[in-house]
């Protein structure tokens, strides 16, 4: 392969989707992944689709296993002061609602239908948005592909911002990560429990009827070791307490992490023929769920802009994207300051915290607001 029409570097949801939607409107394109197989298809991430997401991925012949697996969501819960606050999606969206369906079989999936190359363990080690080449290497090799275009959807880490000549960065940085853990129990919920409580902020989602996702806030500087097993069970049960019988169902974890908090965003995401998506362009804390939506916009708004090639559609690329990140990283924003403790806050913050959450539980307007950025703003 010498010459492609798109060079797309990363094989993670943003890559993988934008690839399926150019070949699909029979647009060349080609892949560079550089971890195996097995990494990419196994990687923990978040699991919760928007409307839009879930919209893309059934119109481009992606969304077969979903709505055979996922689980339709139509709210989430709000947790604090011992109390339950349903949030109900339909009523306040028209309709809208989400899917669990985790973004590793998303991954998976857009694997198992790829039709144009993919090569794996092939490290693009630079991209040239003047002439398009990039340079990889594979194979115990090096060797250049000549793009019209070049999408950098190689994440945080990637090499594709750092390509670009001219970038203005944004950024904050939390003073608490979340741990995770994967649990081979049923969940305890049908819908996610967001939990506000003194003792920091709780998550509770799934990833089928058998298997639980949990999350809970912790120092930035805490070690997995810090935290054995009956730790994190006895933590989730403290801070999802609430009146009334129901019980946190216990069983064996199977995976766990600590992932640091941040929000980021890189402006612009264009630069002549280098383009970014993704978490290469834009990260959120995962409040709001919506690293994975957000990538799937990026490139469905680009694979239209790039089937047609016409440079009005390309050079309103950055701008349209930038708008609907700055909107997530609000939203995002948002969830995490009104749901987590911040170990610098004062009692006067903790009062004007929970101001907030029961304004957000008592107020159909602030309902509203939740639920209609939670479900995903319609794309444009
Ligand atoms: N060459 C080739 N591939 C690369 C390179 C490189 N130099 N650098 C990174 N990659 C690959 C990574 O191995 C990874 O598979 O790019 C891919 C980037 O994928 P993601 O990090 O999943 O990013 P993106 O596709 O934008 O998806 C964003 O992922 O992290 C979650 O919360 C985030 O849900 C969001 C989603
Ligand atoms: C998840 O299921 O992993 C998940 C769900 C909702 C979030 C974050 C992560 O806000």
């Amino acid at each position: 392969m010498t010459h492609t029409r798109v060079g797309i570097i990363g094989a993670g949801p943003a890559g993988l989707l934008l690839g399926h939607l150019l070949s699909a409107r029979g647009v060349d394109n080609v892949i560079l992944e550089s971890r195996t197989r097995e990494h990419v298809e196994h990687r923990q991430r978040a699991g919760v689709l928007e409307q839009n997401t879930v919209d893309v991925l059934r119109a481009c012949g992606a969304g077969a296993r979903m709505d055979r697996q996922g689980l339709v969501h139509e709210g989430i819960e709000l947790r604090f002061d011992r109390e339950s606050h349903r949030i109900d999606f339909p009523s306040l969206t028209g309709g809208r609602t989400v899917m669990v369906y985790a973004q590793t079989e998303v991954v998976k999936d857009l694997i198992a239908l790829r039709e144009g190359p993919l090569l794996f363990e092939a490290e693009a080690l630079s991209a040239d948005p003047d002439t398009g080449v990039v340079r990889y290497r594979h194979d115990d090799g090096q060797h250049e592909l000549r793009c019209d275009f070049v999408v950098a959807c190689d994440g945080f880490h990637g090499i594709g911002r750092a390509a670009m000549p001219s970038i203005t960065t944004f950024q904050r940085d939390y003073p608490f990560a979340w741990l995770g853990i994967l649990a081979d129990v049923p969940p305890s919920c049908q819908e996610l429990i967001y939990a506000h409580h003194e003792r920091g902020f709780a998550l509770h989602s799934m990833r089928s009827p058998h298997v639980s996702r949990l999350y809970l806030q912790v120092d930035p500087r805490d070690d997995l070791a810090d935290w054995p097993d009956e730790r994190i069970w006895d933590e989730l049960e403290t801070r999802f307490a609430v009146e009334g019988d129901w019980k946190l169902e216990r069983g064996p974890i199977t995976d766990r992490s600590i992932t640091p908090m941040r929000s980021f965003v890189a402006e612009p995401m264009r630069h002549r023929r280098l383009f970014l998506a993704g978490d290469a362009a834009h990260i959120v804390p995962p409040t709001g769920a919506k690293g994975l939506n957000l990538a799937a916009a990026d490139v469905t708004l680009l694979a239209r802009a790039l089937t047609g090639g016409e440079e009005e559609l390309l050079g309103g690329y950055s701008e349209a994207a930038l708008r609907r990140v700055w909107r997530a990283e609000h939203f995002s924003y948002q969830m995490t300051s009104m749901l987590h403790r911040d170990p610098h806050q004062t009692p006067f913050d903790y009062r004007l915290q929970l101001s907030q959450l029961r304004y957000t539980a008592g107020s159909p307007a602030a309902q509203a607001s939740l639920a209609e950025n939670y479900v995903g703003l319609p794309l444009s």
